[in-house]
């Protein structure tokens, strides 16, 4: 064998004590910008995408990624065999879950894709990571799986869960398959739970960015019911810190919420959208509402800022204008994705707008 130059060998031991993420659904909105954030973050950590690449999935998303030392990326599906083999030969040091089908109006129309990623998936990955004695597992849940919070109550991590959709009742069980990992395993799982996201890369179908590609071509905005139902947005950046700081300072079998504790009903939000972009009111449609649309999410963070030292660091009013000039910015990024498939789910779900 051809003697390696000695900075080669010194970088080969390196590469070797890396710690090794596997990450799964990467080329969706939240992991791509965890993925980017966490190889920024630390020159210690290489990273393993695996992601099916779905409807919601663009390798594109990551492109700036190809030649990365530190990152790879495999086609697989969490529910699958294949990633048995794949933990068996990366041998990971954590896996962080992302992967989902992650629409509730889709789940409407098609849960079972959402049982068999969302639950089925994590149940396999939860026994393929034990097969593979990886360490940490971060499942990547949602505060949709408490329902709608009454008046000004807010959820704490051992709230009572009622699921509204399919979407959230298959994250709800998966978040209870985890717990029970633990129990039953003494597997090192730890569930974080989180309000809507919003920003760059944001798939076309979210509130946010369906209202900002909208008004840009100007095609009404369908605003379901009376547009006073309330969501707690917090910028995709300010989740990924959660999620590194679970991975890192989470305890096993434990469970961490993260919101920003601010309530605005939808209607305000796409009136904000409007006036950032320079467009009438009038594009506003409102529409037959959600079947089983929540009225109202709240989480209460007291615990991750205690035990994580988590902090929320996005003003909403900065992070939505700097979303809304990211979507005019590159609207090649988004035009391609309201393709005929997504023209198809839109008038299924909400007819002629
Ligand atoms: P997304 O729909 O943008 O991305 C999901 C990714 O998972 C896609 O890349 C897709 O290709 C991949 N995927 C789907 N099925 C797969 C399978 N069977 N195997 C492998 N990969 C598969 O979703 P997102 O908004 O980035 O959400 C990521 C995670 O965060 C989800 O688990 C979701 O429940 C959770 N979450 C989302 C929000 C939000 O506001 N978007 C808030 C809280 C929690
Ligand atoms: O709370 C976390 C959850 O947030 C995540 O777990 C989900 O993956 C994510 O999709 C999101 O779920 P929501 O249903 O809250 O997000 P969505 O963007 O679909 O809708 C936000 C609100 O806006 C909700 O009250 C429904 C409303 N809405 C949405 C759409 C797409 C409309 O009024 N019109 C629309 O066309």
């Amino acid at each position: 064998m051809e003697k390696l130059p000695r900075l080669l060998r010194f970088e080969f031991a390196r590469i070797r004590e890396l710690m090794k993420l596997v990450v799964t659904g990467g080329c969706g909105f939240i992991g791509s910008h965890f993925i980017r954030f966490v190889l920024k973050q630390h020159r210690d950590i290489r990273i393993l995408n695996v992601d099916l690449l779905t409807y919601a999935g663009r390798g594109q998303n990551l492109a700036d990624l190809k030649r990365h030392p530190r990152y790879r990326f495999v086609r697989a599906d969490i529910a699958s065999p294949a990633v048995w083999k794949l933990l068996s030969r990366f041998r990971p040091d954590a896996l962080i879950n992302f992967a989902a089908e992650s629409h509730v109006d889709r789940s409407v129309h098609y849960a079972s894709a959402f049982l068999h990623t969302n639950t089925l998936g994590t149940q396999n990955l939860l026994d393929a990571t034990r097969a593979a004695r990886t360490g940490r597992f971060v499942q990547v849940s949602t505060d949709e799986v408490y329902g709608s919070i009454p008046g000004k109550r807010r959820a704490s991590e051992n709230w009572l869960l009622l699921p509204s959709s399919s979407y959230s009742a298959s994250k709800a069980a998966a978040d209870l398959l985890c717990l029970a990992a633990h129990r039953t395993h003494g597997q090192d799982v730890v569930v974080t739970r989180c309000t809507n996201n919003y920003g760059p890369y944001q798939f076309p179908e979210k509130l946010i960015p369906l209202m900002i590609t909208n008004a840009l071509h100007d095609i009404p905005l369908p605003v379901y019911g009376d547009g006073q139902q309330r969501r707690d947005w917090m910028h995709v950046e300010d989740h990924c810190r959660g999620v590194l700081l679970a991975l890192e300072r989470g305890r096993a079998g434990e469970i961490y919420n993260f919101g920003m504790g601010t309530e605005p009903p939808n209607l305000s939000i796409v009136k904000k959208i409007l006036t950032i972009l320079g467009k009438p009111d009038r594009l506003i449609r409102f529409v037959k509402d959600r079947p089983g649309h929540d009225r109202r999410y709240a989480v209460d963070t007291a615990k991750s800022r205690r035990e994580l030292g988590w902090r929320p660091q996005v003003d909403f009013e900065e992070g939505l204008v700097h979303t809304v000039e990211w979507y005019r910015q590159n609207v090649n990024w988004w035009l391609r994705l309201k393709d005929a498939s997504f023209k198809k789910f839109y008038m299924k779900n909400y007819g002629r707008t």
